[in-house]
């Protein structure tokens, strides 16, 4: 059982984590696997339209909540703990034309700071995983209300060293089977469940970042970036054992799609 200093601890870390230059070097503006492509079929699967209003939980810089609104025309709540990430989101709208159909701000998905039954729809991609009680998103669907989901999933024995990895690349400490998440949802009263494997977009984002590293370096060896405490050794072996890990099935990206009753 986790404590309550260590979720919130585990929050601010993965919120400035994100926020650091390091990440936007690595990953781009877009922190989940299979980029916007996948969130437009995560807002096909959800069936968004301009009429939904929808909540992006841990937006980020808000890569995710513009290309909807741009997309399906719908209006997108996008929310976050870093104040940073927000105020990247708030900027990236303006700069996209799209501010008029997004709304940021700064909470944390587990006290959604929102009215119950605001959403037609809520979506949260690589992050669902990182919250420790998965429950709080019905609060603020209405009853009929979709949710679509895109994370992290685990399945089979887990090496010891997976934990860090996976702490390494998504501050991630609660990464479940699908059929984990799937049994918490219907608990939290979801039903009609779509479940897709999107194991080989994840590759294609480790890959990535693996060639990444190389300019990573540069920068920090012309002394253009700060890498603080993080260790690039470390990720080079732990992006090279992600590899493995996806191969094998151990380690795996799920979009998990449902309705509230
Ligand atoms: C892997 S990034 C994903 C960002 C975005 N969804 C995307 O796909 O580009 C994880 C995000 O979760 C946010 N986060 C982590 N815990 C949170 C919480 N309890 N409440 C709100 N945001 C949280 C972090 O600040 C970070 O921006």
């Amino acid at each position: 059982m986790i404590d309550k200093a260590t979720d919130s601890e585990i929050k601010i870390c993965c919120a400035t984590f994100y926020q650091s230059d390091v990440v936007r070097l690595l990953f781009g503006d877009v922190l989940h696997p299979g980029t916007l492509e996948l969130t437009s079929h995560l807002g096909q699967i959800i069936g968004l339209t301009e009429t939904d209003r929808v909540l992006d939980v841990a937006c980020g810089r808000g890569a995710s909540a513009v290309h909807l609104a741009e997309r399906f025309g719908c209006h997108v709540t996008g929310l976050d703990y870093g104040p940073e990430s927000v105020a990247g989101a708030e900027e990236h709208a303006a700069a996209r034309g799209v501010a008029h159909l997004t709304t940021f701000r700064t909470g944390d998905a587990e006290e959604l700071p929102l009215d119950n039954g605001t959403f037609d729809a809520v979506i949260s991609e690589c992050s669902f995983c990182t919250f420790p009680d998965k429950t709080t998103v019905a609060r603020v669907l209405r009853p009929g209300g979709r949710l679509g989901l895109t994370d992290m999933t685990v399945s089979g024995d887990l090496p010891d060293d997976i934990q860090s990895l996976l702490s390494w690349v998504a501050c991630v400490t609660g990464a479940g089977t699908p059929e984990h998440y799937v049994a918490t949802l219907e608990q939290a009263g979801f039903t009609s469940f779509t479940i897709e494997n999107h194991g080989a977009a994840l590759m294609q984002m480790v890959n990535d970042v693996r060639r990444r590293f190389l300019a990573v370096e540069l920068a920090a060896g012309l002394g253009k970036l700060n890498l603080g405490d993080l260790d690039l050794s470390e990720g080079k072996r732990l992006a090279l054992r992600a590899v493995e890990l996806i191969e094998k099935g151990v380690w795996g990206y799920t979009l998990i799609a449902a309705r509230k009753e």
